[in-house]
């Protein structure tokens, strides 16, 4: 197996787990990484609050801390916000860039998502950036464009870096909704999303890991990562019991 392809499975906890049960549910992924090896990597993405105690909480294991959102700036008078290197301060290797909620919720552009990503890159941190289209633009037929169009905004930033980031592909149609996409329909944009990647540079493609996110869960989630170019989820609701994340990332081991 390539291995910068390896399955990652990473926990988007999105305005869940702020406190104690926060520091709870990462023990649970940290005990159940041990019962996992290293064929899967796991990556949790706890509210800002909690984020520096889990990464104590979380340090002599293999999980990897995630932040779901930041600034992109370094410092400045930017009231309320997180910039990049506070996150690499307090523990964070990855982050969220471009979810469908920050689109939808607080406006977030493309172009923005550009300037995001290429902030992360900065300051060393590994972007898992999210594209996808809403149900209207897949009713339309507007899918593959939707996402191109989505991809062409970060593209060029990717190819420039050496990092082996992350793309996941979430139809905002199945985020949260118990719709998951079928693996035909997921593999079919995750396929083409690695074509883009190729055409920039073969390298690009082989080293960046095509995540599936949409309602994924543990009956769900083994049929998806059958699929030659799904290399692992962004699961959100099946991310906060131990569990059940536990469950998605068994059915990536193989
Ligand atoms: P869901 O969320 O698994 O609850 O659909 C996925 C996501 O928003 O990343």
């Amino acid at each position: 197996m390539n291995p910068s392809r390896r399955p990652l499975i990473a926990g988007n906890w999105k305005m869940y787990k702020g406190g104690r049960t926060g520091v709870e549910l990462a023990q649970g992924v940290v005990e159940i990484s041990r019962t996992l090896g290293s064929g899967v990597d796991l990556v949790i993405a706890p509210p800002f609050t909690v984020l520096a105690a889990i990464a104590s909480t979380i340090e002599d294991s293999s999980v990897k801390l995630a932040a779901q959102n930041f600034y992109p700036k370094n410092e400045g008078a930017f009231t309320g916000e997180i910039s990049p290197l506070m996150l690499k301060d307090c523990g964070c290797e990855w982050v969220i860039v471009g979810h469908s909620e920050r689109r939808q919720y607080f406006g977030e552009s493309d172009s923005f998502v550009g300037e995001k990503v290429a902030s992360a890159l900065a300051s060393d941190l590994i972007p898992i950036v999210c594209v996808g289209e809403t149900l209207d633009q897949r009713q339309a037929h507007e899918t593959l464009r939707v996402v191109q169009q989505q991809l062409h905004a970060f593209l060029d930033i990717l190819a420039r870096s050496p990092r082996a980031v992350a793309i996941a592909y979430e139809p905002v149609w199945a985020i949260g909704t118990g719709k998951v996409a079928g693996p035909g329909e997921a593999e079919e944009v995750h396929a083409a999303i690695r074509t883009w990647l190729a055409e920039k540079s073969d390298a690009l493609a082989v080293r960046t890991r095509i995540l599936y996110g949409g309602s994924v869960k543990p009956d769900n989630a083994a049929t998806l990562f059958a699929c030659p170019n799904v290399d692992g989820a962004l699961v959100g609701g099946a991310c906060l019991e131990a569990a059940s994340f536990g469950a998605i990332a068994k059915a990536a081991n193989h």
